[in-house]
């Protein structure tokens, strides 16, 4: 069984996809065991308490030091002995202490097809309206493994979105989430779950 940690900031609708996904069994093998916010207003965490899943805040903001952040919130993950954590919408840098710690047992959704339109600053609806500036006809999401860089480890799974005419970047975020989001980041947890994943020099294997 495979226990997975999510952090969250924010509403946490790829948070409720995967809880949806395990409840109705499209997700094997697999048990959420809790749920991290660094925001004490996030939805996310309603929907958490709402599924029973243990859940917590911690935030940079409670510390002095980022120093003192970081030492104390991968005590508060390790708690809970996670064998996977998923960042769902999760907008705190993760200490470099913790991706080697969990290497590559960190994964992340970011709502590009990575390597367009990602790394600092590509977060939210600023990757949408980047995509719209630039004029492309095909957006998505990756999943991908966390390493030291931002968006830059080895990519799991990725799906393509078409952009419409008159898209706003609201629009185009919302047709991303549903279309591309919700459903690779739940598929990637159960090919995570079932060992089918591996990284072969610096990059992902599939064994379907
Ligand atoms: C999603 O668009 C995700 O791609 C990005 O942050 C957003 C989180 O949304 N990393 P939610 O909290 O899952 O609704």
């Amino acid at each position: 069984m495979l226990e997975v940690l999510v952090l969250v900031s924010g509403g946490g609708t790829n948070l409720q996809a995967i809880i949806d996904a395990v409840e109705t069994g499209m997700v094997t093998n697999t048990r959420i065991t809790g749920v991290i916010s660094n925001n004490k207003n996030a939805y996310a965490l309603e929907r958490a308490e709402k599924h029973g899943i243990a859940h917590r805040c911690i935030s940079p903001k409670e510390f002095a030091s980022r120093e003192e952040f970081n030492e104390k919130f991968l005590e508060a993950v390790d708690v809970w002995k996670p064998d996977l954590i998923v960042l769902a919408g999760f907008l705190v840098v993760i200490p470099p202490a913790m991706i080697e710690k969990y290497r590559n047992r960190i994964i992340n959704i970011h709502p590009s097809l990575i390597p367009s339109f990602c790394g600092t600053g590509f977060y939210g609806l600023k990757v949408h309206e980047a995509a719209l500036s630039r004029g492309v006809k095909v957006v998505g999401a990756t999943v991908h493994f966390v390493d030291e860089g931002t968006d830059t480890g080895p990519i799991i799974l990725q799906k393509a979105v078409d952009v419409e005419p008159q898209d706003t970047p609201e629009v185009l975020q919302k047709r991303v989430m549903e279309q591309a989001e919700w459903k690779i980041l739940p598929k990637a947890i159960d090919l995570i779950a079932n060992g089918k994943v591996s990284v072969q020099d610096g990059k992902t294997v599939i064994h379907l």
